[in-house]
């Protein structure tokens, strides 16, 4: 017999076609479009909270969702993986800031983008990576661009307060320099948090930004398959300048036709330079 852990991990509430039915439906009702995900993370995640509502079938899940429409919302919290932390892979960074201090073309300022940001910790690093590197004048025409397909996470991230253990991993001059002690809690200092600027986009169904000279977009694409993967890299691209920066997760890449593109910078870290025509 299997216990409701075997079902979490094997996804054994789906039979043949529940996944297409579950995602069409909520594609046809809500708008997000998630068709293009991998499905054993999906179904593994979607498992989860059946267990939570010891609903025993996808089958009497649709069913569910027609009588408690709030239910989608928490269906969609489950589907979006929002982990994250400050200076996650923090070997990116440091890589960041060695190609950064040669970069003379950032001494006007920078446009970046972090697309998937979650509840914000890595656009607020970026912006402390910047202001470290680029210099105060730079800094001032600086603007981070913070998106994410979820609204509650992006208004998390505004509000740029995080718990002594999401900061844990900073080292205590950077905490001093950068955040303000509120009791339990430590809050980014404006000179950061104004800098940057968030807003909902789902990359999946929105158009991109444009002009962006650092695009981040980390952890996202390993949810996605091969031909959704490509259909986001192209909008990423599209917004990326000549010469600009592309930062990918350590386990992500640039899809095929897009490699001669692009050079990757230092073998260690999946920063890759557009290059000029
Ligand atoms: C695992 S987190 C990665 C956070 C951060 N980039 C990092 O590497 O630490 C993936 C994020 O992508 C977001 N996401 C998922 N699908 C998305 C979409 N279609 N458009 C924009 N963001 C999406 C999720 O809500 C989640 O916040």
């Amino acid at each position: 017999m299997k216990t409701s852990s075997d079902i979490v991990h094997t996804g054994a509430f789906f039979r043949k076609g529940d996944l297409a039915a579950l995602l069409d439906k909520v594609h046809r009702s809500k708008g997000w479009d998630f068709r293009g995900y991998k499905p054993a993370s999906l179904k593994r995640r979607i498992s989860k909270r059946l267990t939570t509502l010891r609903i025993g079938s996808v089958s009497e899940y649709l069913l569910f969702l027609d009588t408690d429409h709030s239910e989608y919302f928490r269906l969609f919290s489950h589907m979006t993986l929002k982990v994250s932390e400050f200076f996650r892979e923090p070997e990116v960074f440091e890589a960041l800031a060695a190609e950064l201090k040669g970069a003379r073309g950032l001494s006007r300022g920078a446009r970046a983008w972090c697309c998937g940001v979650a509840h914000g910790q890595e656009a607020y690093s970026l912006a402390i990576l910047l202001s470290e590197t680029i210099g105060a004048k730079a800094m001032a025409r600086t603007n981070i661009f913070a998106t994410d397909i979820d609204h509650a996470a992006v208004d998390d991230a505004r509000e740029a307060l995080y718990r002594a253990e999401s900061v844990q991993n900073l080292e205590r001059p950077v905490l001093n320099k950068y955040f303000t002690r509120r009791g339990e809690m430590y809050e980014v200092k404006d000179e950061i948090r104004n800098v940057v600027k968030f807003g909902v986009l789902d990359i999946v169904k929105n158009p991109p930004l444009s002009r962006i000279d650092i695009v981040f977009c980390r952890n996202l694409f390993i949810y996605f398959n091969k031909k959704l993967q490509a259909e986001v890299f192209s909008k990423l691209d599209y917004a990326l300048s000549p010469g600009g920066l592309m930062v990918l997760g350590n386990a992500e890449t640039i899809p095929a036709r897009y490699a001669s593109m692009y050079e990757q910078v230092g073998a260690a870290t999946r920063i890759f330079r557009k290059k000029r025509e």
